[in-house]
């Protein structure tokens, strides 16, 4: 299969994120709108996700991390869970090639152990397809939780210090963020919210220290491109300090 050629920038445009992060929220009250189904809001909101992907590298964004189920979202009913989860199974199985062929590097973070089989694999062979592939970095939060990461990292750590791996004197925040999902990444610069809601969610806690938040009304699957390169466009105009002062 051929690649895409390489048309966009590298590097993050003049003051722009290298790093996205989105909480794709909106698509059940999109669906209810419309007198349909919230599972129809889903499948509206899967097809944004490949927009906002091609729109990334035109925006020098590299990186883009989406959430698309939370450690929470199993409390939903049983009929929305498992939709979701046959539309997670449907999505890589549809979309593999076509990411593939685009030059996406598909990774999953969150915990798999609650996940089926089937899906897994599916992650797998995915994240496998794609792992030459450099062209954007998409990265699905699946069955993920900020709180829920950090502990399992903490676990890793704990389990690696009484094997005699390694010494508690060396536990920092560097330590630490190698046993994250994210380990392969860097922050995220900017993280958006679609529907209104300004809420984080147990979305990227650790990593999101000093990102930049966005809160826009629209939901999430009328989220357009153009209105991506809007915020992302925005971003640059901020003043980042990092805790110091400016200058
Ligand atoms: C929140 O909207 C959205 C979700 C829990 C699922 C997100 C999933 C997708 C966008 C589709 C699949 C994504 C991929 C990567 C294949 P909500 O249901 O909470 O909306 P509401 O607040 O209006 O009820």
């Amino acid at each position: 299969m051929a690649k895409m050629q390489e048309k966009t920038p590298q590097t993050p445009l003049e003051g722009g994120p290298q790093h996205v992060a989105i909480i794709m929220d909106g698509n059940g009250r999109w669906a209810q709108m419309r007198g349909r189904p919230r599972l129809l809001g889903h499948h509206a909101g899967a097809r944004r996700v490949r927009d906002i992907v091609e729109a990334c590298p035109g925006q020098g964004v590299k990186y883009l991390t989406v959430f698309a189920f939370s450690t929470e979202n199993w409390k939903r009913t049983q009929t929305e869970v498992a939709g979701l989860m046959k539309l997670f199974r449907r999505y890589i199985t549809r979309e593999s090639r076509d990411l593939f062929e685009r030059g996406v590097r598909v990774r999953f973070i969150g915990d798999r152990v609650r996940l089926d089989d089937k899906l897994v694999t599916l992650m797998d062979d995915l994240e496998l397809l794609t792992s030459g592939n450099d062209r954007v970095h998409l990265t699905i939060a699946l069955n993920y939780g900020g709180r829920d990461e950090v502990t399992r990292a903490a676990k890793r750590l704990a389990y690696e210090i009484e094997a005699g791996n390694l010494s508690y004197k060396d536990v920092d925040a560097e330590t630490l963020t190698q046993f994250l999902d994210t380990q392969f990444l860097p922050d995220p610069d900017l993280v958006i919210r679609t529907s209104g809601e300004a809420r984080i969610s147990n979305f990227l806690l650790w990593q999101s220290a000093y990102a930049e938040y966005e809160f826009i009304d629209t939901l999430w699957p009328d989220f357009t491109a153009d209105e991506f390169a809007k915020v992302v466009g925005g971003f640059a105009a901020r003043d980042r300090r990092y805790g110091a002062v400016k200058a």
